[in-house]
């Protein structure tokens, strides 16, 4: 274990990792195979061909950027992604498609299914017999079930103790069936693989392991149409110096990290990764540099973020991906919601969720600790993306965090 560059600044810790790849190391295996332009191309082709595609905003938030001293501040908007909330939206509905796409090739031999087919029902006959499943806290349920009443086939869902009730009637509210069981999100995976191999049921998981990992990627290679949409929004010329990232399996951080990477090369940004500490599995996994648990117990606020084991795939992305490692207590993620919700200067107001603002909270930390802020490398001359992951994915979470309701916050807008 590395423990020489683990620092802690106040509540926070970082690691800068010592096995961050140097900027000019060229994009290519193990992450090659898990995001890559290729499969980028597909994926875009696909999702935008849904009805309601559209990009999300990425919002310039010039007045915060002036608060913290830096020069720009982008802040790249889904709780509107889909209505559905979050970015997830990108990744389980697609590795849904995808996967109706093979079952339906396997039953017809020499059809090529198409994303019209599926939405005109062309295949319903093989389609209403399947039956989609994950496991979830939430969001990537949503989109699962979204993406199966789409597409035609059929939804469950198992959700873990602290899954909100809210957000279960968000999954429900797409046909899905939604089963609670009694542990935490980690068991409800061990859970739904049984269930599922009893009942003949495909699960659609966001997260990899041994010998699970077509559908992942996929879901990941979903999450990249956001970072590249991020990337044709930036104002000419302006290319970012850091990216702020929060961490639950590591899915999303793979994502963008890779994406970024292969598209930007050398000119890619400083990555950091940022999760709740009750919730470090990545942080853990650095230190160790090998996929480790998480320490913390998973009580966490941030509930997208609270995942106890990484993602083996996007492990081999982040192991030579990402140049920090943090991770922050439950208490900055309240007053970082409300912050953006009443807008610095004239930022307009956000909607963001408790786990959208994790790399937004350590930009605001590093403007009050000057240390943090130099061992980050952040000042005058850094443009920052963040990736705004949801909106008001729960609503009456959001109203107790915030002390008004999103629509109250987007009327001020
Ligand atoms: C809103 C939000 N942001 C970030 C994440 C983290 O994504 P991952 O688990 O792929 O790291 C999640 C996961 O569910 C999420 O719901």
């Amino acid at each position: 274990m590395n423990k020489l560059s683990n620092n802690n600044f106040g509540a926070l810790r970082v690691f800068h990792n010592p096995q961050s790849a140097l900027k000019d190391t060229p994009y290519g295996q193990p992450a090659s195979a898990t995001i890559s332009r290729e499969r980028f191309e597909i994926a875009m082709n696909e999702i935008s061909k849904w009805s309601d595609y559209e990009a999300t905003p990425l919002i310039n938030l010039a007045g915060l950027a002036k608060k913290n001293g830096i020069s720009s501040l982008f802040y790249k908007d889904e709780s509107e992604r889909f209505n559905l909330d979050s970015f997830k939206a990108l990744g389980g509905a697609y590795a849904t498609e995808r996967l109706l796409f093979s079952h339906i090739k396997e039953q017809i031999a020499g059809t090529t299914p198409t994303v019209s087919d599926l939405l005109n029902g062309r295949y319903k006959e093989i389609t209403s017999k399947v039956t989609v499943a994950c496991a979830t806290d939430g969001n990537h349920g949503r989109s699962v079930a979204w993406g199966a009443r789409m597409f035609g086939c059929n939804c469950i869902i198992f959700i873990h103790a602290d899954v909100s009730e809210g957000r279960k009637k968000a999954i429900e509210a797409y046909g899905a069936k939604v089963h609670r069981i009694k542990g935490d999100y980690d068991d409800s995976i061990r859970e739904i693989a049984i269930a599922a191999e009893e009942n003949g049921w495909f699960i659609v998981s966001d997260t990899s392991y041994e010998g699970y990992v077509d559908v992942p990627r996929d879901v990941m290679q979903g999450y990249t149409v956001m970072v590249e949409e991020a990337l044709s929004q930036l104002p000419n010329g302006v290319l970012p110096s850091h990216v702020f990232i929060q961490g639950g399996v590591g899915g999303l951080a793979g994502a963008v990290c890779g994406h970024l990477w292969e598209t930007l090369g050398a000119e890619r940004p400083r990555f950091v990764v940022v999760e709740p500490r009750r919730a470090d599995c990545l942080y853990e996994s650095a230190l160790h540099e090998k996929p480790m648990p998480a320490k913390g117990d998973l009580e966490t606020v941030m509930a997208g973020l609270a995942c106890g084991e990484v993602s083996l795939i996007a492990w081999d992305i982040l192991c030579t991906g990402v140049n920090d490692f943090i991770t922050i207590p439950d208490t900055l993620v309240g007053p970082t919601m409300c912050l953006l919700a009443d807008g610095v200067g004239d930022d307009i107001p956000i909607v963001a969720g408790e786990s959208a603002v994790a790399g937004m909270a350590v930009v605001l930390e590093a403007n009050k600790d000057k240390a943090l802020a130099g061992a980050l490398g952040l000042g005058p001359d850094s443009s920052v993306i963040i990736f705004g992951t949801e909106g008001a994915s729960d609503p009456e979470i959001y109203q107790q965090l915030v002390g008004r309701c999103a629509k109250e916050v987007k009327l001020a807008s």
